[in-house]
């Protein structure tokens, strides 16, 4: 039974973590026997040296099931009321992934949708989690992030190719009803529908549905790379400017900054544009390359051992759409399972 109270809650703050990466991992080296591109290259423009791939008959619900597990065995496995799954590469275009996501993971009938915000998803799955509880709509949120890129990846394309891997990460979000708890304390989100053709699968929709898909490229993931890197900078950096303000927290109270795992280059700039020294900037995409929606919680669950309690940390994404926010939470006592 979920606790009742008549108390509206205070704070929504994070109960539990956990993160899953696939066990196939794909090196640089590895990706040099196939593409026009090398190990040099990769790691000095974006700072990956590895990322994970599903393999066969592995899929989104999958590293979905393993995340929330871990997040829910880290919260104590608490009596859920809610699921919402991140992602931009579901199971199928339809029905949803979440509803078998939660099935699998034994929680019932419980609410459970899937939310379309490409590598921002995670933080805006958040805020609806963190309004949820507030508003006592829900109790306990499981809120995943999860996504396998290599399934709307062209592995010929070195563009993209290099930079994504698969992987998800997972938090509960439950009520905190003393005055003194910090959690989640604030939330900025943003989009721009107009720079919709900055990241894109082109067909497979309802623009151009697949029978009508004349090309290869409709049909795989395509960026405008630079474009994209100067947008997410500047938006990272405003909206986090922003989170800070609204929560009242000087970029000098920060004590870790977690961004999206895009690049290492995007990390640098938006950690200097908001004065954040770069030793407080948490990098994750190294080994796991970019997890688009997973890669907040996987960052988060892989530095958990880094983290105290009562450290300030700030979370900011850009995705596709173009979407992009910030957030800034207070890292509670918990205990994380190694990724
Ligand atoms: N290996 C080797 N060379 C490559 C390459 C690869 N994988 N990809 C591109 N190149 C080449 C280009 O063809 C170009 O060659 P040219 O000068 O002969 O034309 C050269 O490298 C420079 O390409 P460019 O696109 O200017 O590189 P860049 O410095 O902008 O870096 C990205 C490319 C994609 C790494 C960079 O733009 C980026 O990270 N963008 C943001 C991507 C991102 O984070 N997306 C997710 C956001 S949610």
């Amino acid at each position: 039974m979920l606790q009742q109270t008549k108390h509206k809650p205070t704070t929504a703050v994070l109960l539990g973590i956990g993160g899953y990466v696939p066990q196939t991992i794909i090196t640089n080296q590895d990706l040099e026997y196939r593409l026009d591109t090398s190990d040099e290259w990769i790691q000095s423009r974006t700072g990956i040296r590895m990322r994970r791939q599903v393999s066969d008959g592995e899929s989104t619900s999958d590293l979905a099931i393993q995340a929330g597990r871990r997040a829910l065995d880290s919260a104590g496995n608490p009596d859920i009321d809610l699921v919402i799954l991140a992602t931009t590469t579901p199971d199928h275009p339809c029905p949803a992934t979440a509803p078998y996501v939660a099935s699998k993971l034994g929680l019932g009938d419980v609410p459970a949708y899937d939310l379309a915000a490409v590598c921002s998803g995670f933080i805006f799955a958040l805020a609806q989690a963190n309004a949820a509880v507030l508003s006592g709509q829900s109790h306990n949120v499981l809120v995943i992030g999860a996504d396998a890129f290599s399934s709307i990846i062209n592995p010929e394309d070195r563009n993209t190719a290099v930079i994504f891997g698969d992987g998800a990460g997972a938090v509960v979000i439950g009520p905190s009803y003393d005055q003194q708890s910090d959690g989640l304390s604030a939330f900025e989100l943003r989009s721009d529908g107009s720079q919709k053709d900055l990241i894109m699968v082109a067909a497979g929709g309802a623009q151009i549905p697949l029978r009508d898909s004349t090309s290869d490229s409709d049909r795989f993931f395509a960026m405008k790379g630079k474009e994209v890197f100067s947008k997410a900078v500047n938006a990272m950096s405003s909206s986090s400017r922003t989170a800070l303000e609204k929560s009242k927290w000087k970029a000098k109270d920060v004590d870790w900054l977690v961004a999206h795992q895009a690049n290492q280059r995007i990390l640098n700039c938006v950690s200097t544009a908001l004065n954040i020294p770069s030793e407080k900037a948490v990098v994750h995409l190294d080994r796991v390359g970019n997890t688009s929606a997973a890669s907040i919680p996987l960052a988060l669950a892989d530095h958990a051992s880094s983290f105290k309690e009562g450290d300030r940390i700030l979370l900011t994404a850009f995705g596709g759409g173009a979407t992009w926010g910030a957030a800034t939470l207070t890292w509670p006592n918990i205990s994380v399972a190694e990724l």
